[in-house]
């Protein structure tokens, strides 16, 4: 039987929408706009594509963004004091800085220099160490967008045995403690473990996020299982794929997501949500 689509785009779409009347309704009680400072360091093509992803939900949502678009010649010295001068404005409510960072900049020490408080994308070690003590504030996007994904279609992970392929700082640590927190029994898997395979097919819940195309065979997939593929990558031909062969793995999981189509789009809703909760939560703290 062919596993169900789960449309990330579709979810994120309602999303959008959803926060679009929140900003609204804000706005017809005279409140202020929430604003995202956007800095892109140099011309990484994929990186320019995602800004304007970001860039294009602020305006669909009503949230302004501001753009800080830098040469790749940019100091760590110069992106600090932009920092600085964007952490002591009452009137930015989120700071993005889009990754990767030339090598010059070094990628920890820039994403401590955020405010904790403005950041949305929920990298810095205080909001990473919130959500591991289960009182999370700023989520990152990714992980977070998965687990509004996996609301939306009806599933829920209390109780399943998840396993989590890839733990990178920004994806698959904070996707490990959200299925921990939605109440999984969690695996992280990464280059060391011993058999990907067998971990992967006793598991309810499948999170690949390790960036290496065709990586989870479909034959793994336990049957009816839940796939969530967070790989984006680019092929030669120009085409994008995951981390999960989804031609078999759709014919043996419950529930799938595509690529593209699947979380990506989820990314940047949650960015929005972030962006909106940062704003209120520095309302609640000022008063
Ligand atoms: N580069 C790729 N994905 C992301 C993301 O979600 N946030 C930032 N800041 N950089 C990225």
């Amino acid at each position: 039987m062919s596993a169900q689509i789960i449309n990330g785009k579709a979810i994120a779409e309602q999303m959008l929408a959803q926060l679009k009347s929140r900003v609204d309704e804000r706005a017809s009680q005279g409140k202020r706009t929430p604003s995202l400072a956007v800095i892109l360091v140099g011309a990484d093509p994929a990186s320019a594509i995602y800004v304007r992803n970001k860039r294009l939900a602020c305006e669909k949502v009503g949230i302004r963004s501001i753009s800080y678009d830098l040469p790749v010649s940019t100091t760590e010295t110069e992106l600090f004091a932009l920092i600085d001068e964007l952490n002591a404005d009452a009137a930015i409510d989120g700071i993005l800085v889009q990754a990767p960072l030339p090598p010059q900049i070094d990628e920890k020490r820039i994403i401590e220099a955020i405010s904790a408080e403005k950041d949305v994308d929920g990298f810095h070690p205080y909001n990473i160490g919130r959500l591991a003590v289960r009182q999370p504030t700023l989520r990152s996007c990714t992980p977070f967008g998965v687990i509004k994904m996996l609301e939306s279609a009806g599933l829920k992970p209390l109780g399943m045995d998840a396993v989590v392929v890839g733990v990178s700082n920004h994806v698959g640590r904070p996707m490990v403690l959200e299925l921990l927190l939605a109440g999984c029994t969690v695996t992280g898997c990464h280059r060391h473990t011993k058999d990907l395979a067998a971990n992967v097919a006793r598991a309810d819940l499948v999170v690949a996020a390790a960036g290496k195309p065709g990586l989870i065979k479909g034959e793994w997939i336990k049957p009816g299982a839940i796939v969530i593929d967070i790989g984006i990558n680019r092929l030669a031909d120009g085409s994008l794929c995951g981390d999960v062969d989804f031609a078999v793995a759709k014919e043996r999981a419950g529930w799938i997501t595509p690529v593209p189509g699947g979380v990506g789009p989820m990314t940047v809703a949650t960015l929005m949500e972030n962006t909106l909760l940062a704003q209120t939560l520095r309302e609640s703290s000022v008063c």
